[in-house]
């Protein structure tokens, strides 16, 4: 199974200058990375998806977006659509973070409408699951994680859950400065791929990956994703600094 790394850029790159300084970056640290087979996913702000499709055709290298709506289109001022994000050439989607959470009063039910909306329309959602510190402390995280993702998987047909990408983001790791060990996050991919087989069934489960996020960098990737167990991270703020970005990349195409 191919490797995956999605970097978050959440709101940042705010003038043209710094975008294209960012992809001027990004592609001459590539460089020295050709043969990279770690799947990489960058995943900048709405206004940039169109540039930085045009501008990143290299190699394992896709665009995604950091969210949509679960509409087509219509009267839903504000909003992009999965098919728009695909009609620019993007190919991924990052839903249910835990930051459209937690501001945006994103719920399970929304994000299973965009989950369905995502797959509709060809794009890869990577869905972010994770648990807060009080559940994580009262022994609840795996009961959470379960109910997240049977919430994200209602009517979604059973052929078409080994496209979806989970991405275990415990809330209380997310911008901060600690991580789960490497145990813990194994722990968790045990429950999502458990559930998968037992309740839906899914025959080739091996086929879904499981990526970690919260907190990634350069130091750690090694100690919080031990092989082979790793399908990949999802990493925000290191992901702004190219040269980390693709250092993690190598760290995992070493593995
Ligand atoms: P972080 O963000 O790497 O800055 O903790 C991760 C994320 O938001 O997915």
């Amino acid at each position: 199974m191919q490797k995956l790394i999605v970097g978050n850029l959440k709101m940042n790159l705010l003038t043209v200058a710094e975008r294209d300084r960012y992809l001027e970056s990004f592609e001459r640290e590539l460089k020295n990375l050709p043969e990279h087979q770690t799947e990489i996913v960058l995943c900048p702000p709405a206004v940039h998806l169109e540039k930085f499709v045009e501008k990143l055709k290299l190699k394992n290298v896709f665009v995604g977006a950091q969210n949509i709506f679960w509409e087509e289109r219509g009267s839903f001022t504000g909003e992009i659509s999965a098919l728009m994000v695909k009609n620019v050439g993007c190919s991924h989607v990052i839903i249910g973070h835990s930051e459209r959470r937690k501001y945006f009063a994103e719920n399970d039910e929304a994000i299973n409408f965009k989950i369905r909306a995502a797959l509709k329309d060809g794009l890869t959602p990577i869905v972010c699951v994770g648990e807060s510190k009080e559940e994580r402390e009262i022994g609840d995280t795996a009961r959470v994680i379960s109910q997240q993702v049977n919430q994200a998987l209602v009517e979604v047909p059973i052929s078409r859950i080994t496209e979806i990408v989970f991405a275990y983001e415990p809330i209380w790791a997310v911008g901060s400065d600690v991580t789960p060990t490497s145990d813990d996050i194994l722990e968790v991919k045990i429950t999502i791929k458990k559930l998968l087989v037992e309740k839906y069934g899914v025959s080739d489960v091996e086929k879904v990956r499981v990526l970690y996020g919260g907190s990634v960098n350069s130091k750690n990737v090694s100690q919080v994703c031990l092989q082979p167990q790793l399908d990949g991270v999802l990493v925000g703020r290191e992901s702004l600094i190219p040269v980390e970005f693709l250092k993690i990349v190598s760290l995992i195409d070493a593995n």
